[in-house]
């Protein structure tokens, strides 16, 4: 395969086609949806908007591991950290497609705040990456693991019958498990405090905003 240089303006313009198909577009999976084959079971009304309400925020979750991925790709400095970053983010295309697609079988829609989401995600990717290449993977590791607690919780809350979203969700959470041991083997560095927590403050805030907008 050959594989081009590709210049600053080519980098900016594909990021800017990714923000563009995350936030507006339909991402298309490239493995199959886990719920399919799982029945579909009636779910009471407000059932229905509170299995939403936690898709939307997974689904917000996929839109900010985009972002920050690609804000740190740009600002990788080694070929190998970026490639690594790039191909990341291209698995989380998978689930924010399902959960695009239980969204509206559950008759609802993606956040509203997403071009926000995107924006804030990206610059603060790019400034974890300015940091350096250990920094960078680091901040995967926590970004997965953060994504996998979520994802448990979920899995507790969820209607006992949405089986649906459930499929997804676990199959989900052991991509994201694998996505942090891939950066903890590529090098990640342990993220000092604050960090973490206040990455962990800021999904808070992502979350109770995005159950309902
Ligand atoms: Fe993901
Ligand atoms: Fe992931």
């Amino acid at each position: 395969m050959i594989h081009r240089v590709l210049t600053p303006l080519d980098r900016l313009l594909d990021d800017a086609q990714r923000a563009l198909e995350t936030v507006l577009g339909a991402p298309a999976a490239e493995r199959g949806n886990p719920a399919v084959g799982v029945p579909e079971v009636a779910l009471a009304d407000d059932e229905r908007r509170h299995a939403a309400g936690l898709m939307r925020i997974n689904h917000v979750g996929e839109v900010c591991a985009q972002a920050l991925y690609c804000g740190q790709a740009a600002v990788a400095r080694d070929e190998g950290t970026r490639t690594h970053l790039l191909h990341a983010a291209q698995e989380e295309t998978d689930h924010l497609a399902w959960c695009l697609e239980r969204l509206r079988e559950l008759d609802s829609r993606p956040s509203l705040l997403n071009p926000l989401w995107y924006a804030g995600s990206y610059a603060i990717g790019a400034l974890a990456g300015l940091r350096g290449d250990g920094w960078n993977l680091g901040f995967v590791v926590e970004t997965e693991h953060q994504v996998e607690a979520h994802i448990d919780e979920h899995l507790q809350s969820l209607p006992a019958a949405d089986a649906r979203s459930r499929a997804i969700l676990r199959t989900m959470k052991i991509d994201e498990a694998r996505h942090a041991a891939a950066a903890e083997q590529a090098g990640a560095r342990i993220l000092p405090p604050p960090v973490p927590t206040l990455m962990a403050l800021a999904s808070m805030v992502m979350k109770s905003i995005a159950y309902r907008i």
